[in-house]
């Protein structure tokens, strides 16, 4: 399974891919506006696009997902290609980051605006992130459509299915890919019973029929999802770096470091040292 950064703060992005476990990076535009306000609150003036530029010179060859904010197919589509048109040269990583319903109640979007970008991006040969997936049945059109990666939201599920049984949680709680027992029924969503059992629905369907299309489990917010994501198959998961440091984590890890450095021979030290 791939790893992705799910940020758009440079200093995070740089560090993920100096450690040598990054394969992409994916940004909405909430992790954009952190990143900036984080920048202007030191006193930094803000070039946007040297910013952006950076962050793909720093992933090298790897994806990197840029999302559009329109949510007409015609501007999403425009917006894309614009996107594309000046940011794909700098390391040719771009991809474009495409709602799969960017419909809203009050505004004049239809609900196949997202799968008519997806295709008229996909056709031009611009590869596309289908975001804000929470059905298997939105990743397989997302996928016939031609999106490269679908991103099922993890997290988010979770969050919907505890607050509408009214569970008090924190955002980074695990949630048992199981699914979970409330007053002797097991939560769930149209089918869903948690975020993991979406991501694998996706991985199923997405397979099953040989689609190209990368699950990439995304919405991930502890390490025990990144680890359930990797045993149902996603392709890739994109992680907040936190996420990311959390996974390395173990108290029998200090514990041990503690009692084997205690236990060094300075001989031993000596032979190895130059
Ligand atoms: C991925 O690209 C998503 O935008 C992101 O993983 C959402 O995560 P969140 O639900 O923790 O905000």
């Amino acid at each position: 399974m791939k790893i992705f950064i799910d940020s758009a703060d440079l200093d995070e992005i740089a560090q993920g891919f100096a450690w040598g476990v990054v394969d992409g990076v994916t940004t909405n535009p909430s992790l954009l506006k952190m990143a900036v306000e984080k920048r202007v609150k030191t006193g930094e003036s803000l070039d946007l696009k040297a910013y952006i530029t950076r962050i793909l010179e720093v992933a090298g060859k790897t994806p990197v997902s840029l999302e559009v904010t329109e949510y007409s197919a015609g501007g999403m589509i425009r917006q894309g290609e614009r996107l594309y048109e000046l940011f794909n040269p700098v390391a040719e990583n771009v991809v474009i980051k495409i709602p799969v319903n960017p419909a809203f109640k009050d505004r004049d979007a239809t609900h196949f605006d997202g799968i008519k970008a997806i295709q008229a991006l996909a056709q031009k040969g611009i590869p596309v992130n289908c975001t804000l997936i929470f059905t298997p049945e939105q990743a397989f059109l997302a996928a016939k459509a031609g999106a490269a990666f679908v991103s099922p939201f993890a997290g988010r599920i979770d969050d919907d299915l505890r607050k509408k049984a009214r569970i008090r949680f924190d955002k980074t709680d695990y949630f048992p890919a199981e699914g979970m027992e409330n007053n002797g029924d097991i939560l769930e969503d149209n089918g869903i019973t948690s975020g993991i059992d979406l991501v694998q629905q996706c991985v199923y369907i997405i397979e099953q029929y040989g689609f190209k299309t990368e699950v990439l489990a995304a919405s991930l917010r502890n390490p025990r999802q990144v680890r359930e994501s990797a045993i149902v198959g996603a392709h890739i998961a994109t992680l907040p770096f936190n996420v990311i440091k959390d996974m390395l984590k173990h108290h029998k890890t200090y514990e041990g470091m503690e009692s084997f450095t205690a236990d060094i021979v300075p001989e031993y030290v000596d032979l190895t040292s130059n």
